[in-house]
């Protein structure tokens, strides 16, 4: 099982046939953005805009009162993922304990630089990390995340927080390699020290031309193909892999971003009826690349499922972004619930 893949949909069985009978379902995973503050200003963040705005901080009441609704809805787990730095929230530790008591699983993608603050937060009560480094040396993680000095920090962040971990696997610790063809000469070298630390995996992906992404003022457009980059996954993968370090890599992505569109077959976004996002300002969207609005953190939960479901049925998937994290489970679920499309897959275990 690839727990950065959606073959984990086979432990929701439930939801599969809620969508098959057309019914409403609360999702089971939500993002939520705690905040658009970063202490990083990475040269193609897609929410670089967002962060120039005025502060902005969630609001924590508001969100506690909205998660253990949803919690009794059928949300299982959430992302610290979004337009700012999780760990910048300057209600992170009491957020992180309230969340554990009500059961509900965390991660969070973070550039690190603060970990130290939060260590025991992060070994009682998340599931995972995952560590946006996209660098091996500090000359390319200045350059690119626009930070003078942070590297060795975040090293050491990520070194002590391996040592402290003391069951070995939980959470799990991954590092992230956003690629751009200015970056794609550190990425061995950033795939040998994280390996040498003990992180579980390495997961290299394109930096998408989307969005704010490769921003012409602050980046040029990314020019990486599946032909430059498979090369040095492959070189890393022969000199670093093993049982206990993974290196994660989509050649699917890489081919959309160079195509410009996406590849997998479907009919039907379903992400929506999977994964709900939450921004600082209370907004849900069922969808974050189209931003497709479906209430606020103050709506009744069950209301939200009926809104959720008839919104997933009217994107326009001719818009949707070629590197969206979704399209696989799309395609995925396409081939499920759609015989004709199944046969082709053999699915009787032919
Ligand atoms: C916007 S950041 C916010 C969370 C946190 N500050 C971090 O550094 O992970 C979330 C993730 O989006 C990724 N990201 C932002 N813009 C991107 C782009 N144009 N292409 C690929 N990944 C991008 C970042 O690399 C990061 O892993």
């Amino acid at each position: 099982m690839d727990f950065l893949g959606f073959e984990k949909i086979l432990y929701h069985p439930e939801k599969l046939e809620k969508l098959r009978q057309d019914e409403p379902q609360f999702p089971v995973h939500m993002t939520i953005s705690l905040g658009n503050f970063c202490n990083h200003a990475c040269l193609w963040c897609t929410v670089y805009a967002v962060q120039q705005e005025q502060v902005r901080h969630m609001d924590y009441d508001k969100l506690i009162k909205f998660l253990s609704r949803a919690q009794e809805r059928g949300l299982r787990a959430v992302g610290y993922v979004g337009n700012g730095e999780p760990t910048a929230y300057p209600k992170f530790r009491e957020l992180t304990k309230a969340v554990n008591a009500m059961g509900l699983e965390q991660g969070m993608f973070t550039n690190g630089h603060l970990l130290d603050r939060y260590m025991d937060e992060v070994l009682n009560y998340f599931t995972y990390i995952r560590i946006s480094l996209d660098a091996g040396s500090m000359k390319v993680h200045n350059a690119m995340h626009d930070v003078k000095g942070h590297f060795p920090k975040i090293i050491g962040n990520l070194d002590a927080l391996i040592k402290k971990r003391d069951n070995g696997y939980s959470p799990t610790i991954g590092v992230q390699y956003a690629t751009h063809h200015l970056n794609l000469h550190d990425l061995y070298n950033s795939a040998r020290i994280v390996s040498e630390i003990g992180v579980d995996y390495f997961s290299v992906k394109p930096v998408f031309n989307w969005g704010g992404g490769a921003n012409p003022d602050r980046i040029e457009r990314n020019t990486l193909t599946y032909e430059s980059l498979t090369p040095e996954v492959n070189r890393a993968r022969a000199d670093f892999e093993n049982q206990n370090f993974k290196i994660m890599y989509r050649p699917h992505q890489v081919e959309s971003v160079s195509e410009d569109r996406n590849v997998l077959e479907y009919d039907r976004c379903v992400a929506g009826l999977f994964n709900l996002n939450l921004y600082e300002n209370g907004k849900l969207t069922c969808c974050s690349p189209h931003r497709v609005e479906v209430g606020t953190y103050e709506d009744d939960p069950q209301n939200l499922e009926k809104t959720i479901l008839e919104t997933t049925k009217g994107l326009d998937l001719s818009k949707c972004p070629p590197s969206c994290r979704y399209h696989p489970l799309n395609h995925l679920v396409d081939t499920v619930v759609n015989p004709e499309r199944a046969r082709q897959f053999h699915h009787n275990f032919l």
